[in-house]
């Protein structure tokens, strides 16, 4: 049966409408694939929104984001935003449209692709293989503990590390859930050694473990979970983790795969899901065509997995996006001097490979149903 799938799309600033274009591209083939009519309503959000309507955020982005299936967001920011207040910046169009759509779980894949292994700082024996998933608790914790503040005069600054066990309660069953699609390991990080916050967070995750009997659930200290990730990251499948320990964490990971621009994110649990590249709008290098098209493909097979329930499509891009690189294409980030057979391509024809290996594996796909 087709189904139709209405997703907003924020290209935003710099290399953001640059990268998007490529996902659509890559959405637009699995819709001819598995029959999905996609309607992509284009909003304008960050610094192009803030030159036509004066706002970060319109209204009517808002409304359109608020009124889809998932948004797909490419990146905000521009150096000619920068010396605007905080809230006039395109950055606050981003911070207000994540808060509008409420998603409490944010997702960061940390993934180690073979023909990138010499990328990483890491050595490839150390990195082969793994693959992690960072569920990390966006909307509690330190970043919006009441109380805060800074009293200059006397010197003292506080911030309140606070959850309620539901706000932990939810954002488990997510690492649970996803676990059991995966390798059913949850590793639960907190500092339960110190903190009275993270004592909570340990007694709740275990409680909503016995619903999971399937997966298995360890526990870290947020220190040692440092140095395991760096020391045997294939030891992990599924971390779960508070919001500051997350950010810092999944920051961490990144070193796995090598490059920013191959990172995608999505944010889920809210009133719709909302899926970006980490990645920046990287002014330094907008217009050129040096962009890595690749986080923003992967956030388009995130999109799929966590909003749609294809998971043999966002597979099939994922494969795609392996092969291309196996096949020596490289984007300017990616491209090593010690790697001779290496091709180095533009965003478009980063994007064109992509597009191209994936319409094989669907008409593979396709031949063998045939059969
Ligand atoms: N989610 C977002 O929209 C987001 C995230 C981070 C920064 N920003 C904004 O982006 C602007 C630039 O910030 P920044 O320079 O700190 O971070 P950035 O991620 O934009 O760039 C950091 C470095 O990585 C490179 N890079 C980033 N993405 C790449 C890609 N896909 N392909 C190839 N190279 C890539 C850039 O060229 C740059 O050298 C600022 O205005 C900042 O506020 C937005």
């Amino acid at each position: 049966m087709s189904k139709e799938m209405k997703v907003t799309i924020v290209a935003g600033d710099g290399i953001g409408p640059e990268v998007t274009r490529e996902a659509v591209q890559i959405l637009e083939a699995i819709g001819q694939w598995n029959g999905t009519r996609f309607q992509f309503v284009e909003m304008p959000i960050g610094g192009v929104a803030i030159r036509q309507h004066g706002s970060p955020l319109p209204a009517s982005t808002l409304d359109a984001a608020l009124d889809s299936d998932a948004v797909l967001l490419g990146a905000v920011g521009g150096n000619e935003f920068n010396l605007l207040p905080p809230d006039k910046r395109p950055e606050a169009g981003l911070l207000q449209l994540r808060q509008a759509l409420g998603g409490f779980a944010n997702l960061r894949p940390s993934v180690a692709y073979a023909p990138l292994s010499n990328n990483s700082p890491l050595r490839p024996e150390v990195t082969d293989g793994a693959n992690i998933l960072f569920v990390r608790e966006l909307l509690g914790g330190l970043y919006f503990g009441e109380p805060r503040s800074w009293n200059r005069e006397s010197g003292v600054a506080l911030n309140t590390m606070r959850y309620t066990r539901d706000e932990v309660v939810r954002v488990a069953r997510i690492a649970f859930e996803l676990a059991q699609k995966r390798r059913r390991k949850v590793t639960s990080v907190d500092k339960a050694n110190v903190l009275e916050v993270s004592q909570l967070w340990r007694a709740t995750v275990t409680e909503v473990s016995a619903d999971y009997p399937d997966v298995t659930l360890d526990h870290q200290y947020v220190d040692a979970c440092a140095m395991h990730l760096m020391n045997t990251p294939r030891n992990f499948d599924v971390v779960l983790t508070e919001n500051l320990f997350g950010d810092i964490l999944s920051d961490e990971a990144a070193v796995i795969t090598g490059s920013l621009g191959m990172l995608p994110s999505g944010t889920i649990g809210g009133k719709v899901n909302l899926y970006e590249p980490v990645h920046g709008s990287a002014p330094d290098i907008a217009g050129t065509g040096k962009a890595n098209p690749l986080g923003a493909i992967l956030t388009a097979a995130m999109l799929l997995r966590h909003s749609a329930d294809m998971e043999q499509e966002a597979q099939a891009i994922e494969t795609a996006v392996q092969r291309v690189l196996a096949n020596g294409y490289r984007t300017a980030d990616l491209a090593r001097i010690s790697q001779p057979d290496q091709q180095i391509v533009s965003t478009r024809e980063m994007g064109k490979h992509v597009f191209e290996i994936l319409n094989e594996i669907i008409d593979c796909n396709q031949a063998m149903h045939a059969v």
